[in-house]
């Protein structure tokens, strides 16, 4: 069969698909060239930069399924894809460390300020007053979403000394005290955490999780941390409480719109941005390449016409 990878993944996974199907990889396609190119392809597999929508999806004439490298599914259009037979994939596990160290080193640069002590140093300048930072050690880690990411995150927090609070609607208190995290409301998560940061897919029930309203309730001084999916957290009223001096800073790898081009949170201070690379370390590219590798070469041969009989 035919297999269109339309982001990078790793050799190592490409291989493995090589391996049984005659793969195309083809980077960089707009939407329109990927609608182009996509009739004789009965696989697609896409990271979280190409839009798999509707009419990619119409335009697929031989699709069977699609595939993300990577957790959730937002950048594909599902009830489409669904409605169309096609089996839909993603690779849950591959990048839980990868996005959990990200999450805690964008932490550590917001609350030591290094991006601009570095860019200091860089200029010829010897300061050291403007850059006091605090200690993570005995402050509130609020975790929202209790998931792979959000227990890999609580669970390293905690060998800095920090306390764990946990907000999610889906996994027990039990569950989180044999983890050593308080459960809470969502509220009352913002009212104690120091540091707020937020593992959720992007759904209707997500969506600007941490609007205006909810960022009011921060306590003084707090630090909001998203490496999850642009949208959770609302980037005008980020930037707003950071620019009034209500919130310390801010740590972020994802965005309303990526790139975040005209962004409120470019201009923001002590903002620490990157660009959605919490995954991409070696170790997760391989993990999940060979994860979506091996999900996509069980699903084919589990379509796949029973061969015919050799006499
Ligand atoms: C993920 O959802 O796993 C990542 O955002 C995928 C990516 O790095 O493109």
């Amino acid at each position: 069969m035919r297999v269109l990878v339309a982001e990078r993944i790793a050799r190592e996974g490409l291989e493995l698909l090589a391996a049984r199907h005659e793969v195309d990889e083809r980077l960089g396609l707009d939407p329109a060239g990927l609608r182009a190119a996509i009739p004789p392809y009965h696989a697609l597999v896409v990271r979280s930069q190409v839009q798999v929508d509707a009419a990619v999806i119409a335009a697929g004439t031989s699709l069977r399924l699609v595939a993300r490298a990577g957790v959730g599914l937002d950048n594909i259009d599902v009830e489409a894809a669904r409605a169309a037979g096609l089996t839909v994939l993603n690779a849950p596990d591959g990048n839980t460390i990868a996005a959990a160290e990200h999450t805690l080193a964008l932490l550590l640069a917001v609350a030591r300020r290094i991006p601009a002590a570095d860019a200091s140093v860089r200029a010829g300048e010897w300061q050291r007053a403007p850059f006091g930072g605090t200690e993570l050690r005995g402050k509130t880690l609020g975790v929202v979403g209790l998931g792979r990411i959000g227990l890999a995150v609580a669970e390293r927090a905690r060998a800095f000394g920090m306390r764990i609070a946990g907000h999610d609607p889906y996994v027990s208190p039990v569950v989180c005290a044999e983890r050593g995290i308080e459960a809470m409301d969502l509220g009352s998560l913002l009212e104690r955490a120091d540091v707020v940061t937020v593992h959720v897919p992007l759904t209707d029930e997500t969506a600007s999780l941490l609007d205006e309203a909810a960022i009011r309730r921060l306590k003084p001084g707090a630090i909001v941390l998203n490496v999850a999916r642009g949208g959770v957290v609302d980037e005008a009223a980020l930037a707003a409480a950071l620019h009034d001096g209500r919130l310390a800073g801010a740590g972020i790898d994802v965005y309303e719109h990526e790139p975040p081009i005209g962004s409120p949170l470019l201009a923001a201070p002590n903002t620490v941005l990157t660009p959605h690379i919490a995954a991409s370390t070696a170790e997760a590219q391989v993990a999940v390449g060979v994860e979506i590798a091996e999900r996509v070469l069980r699903a084919l041969a589990a379509q796949a016409p029973d061969p015919v009989p050799s006499r």
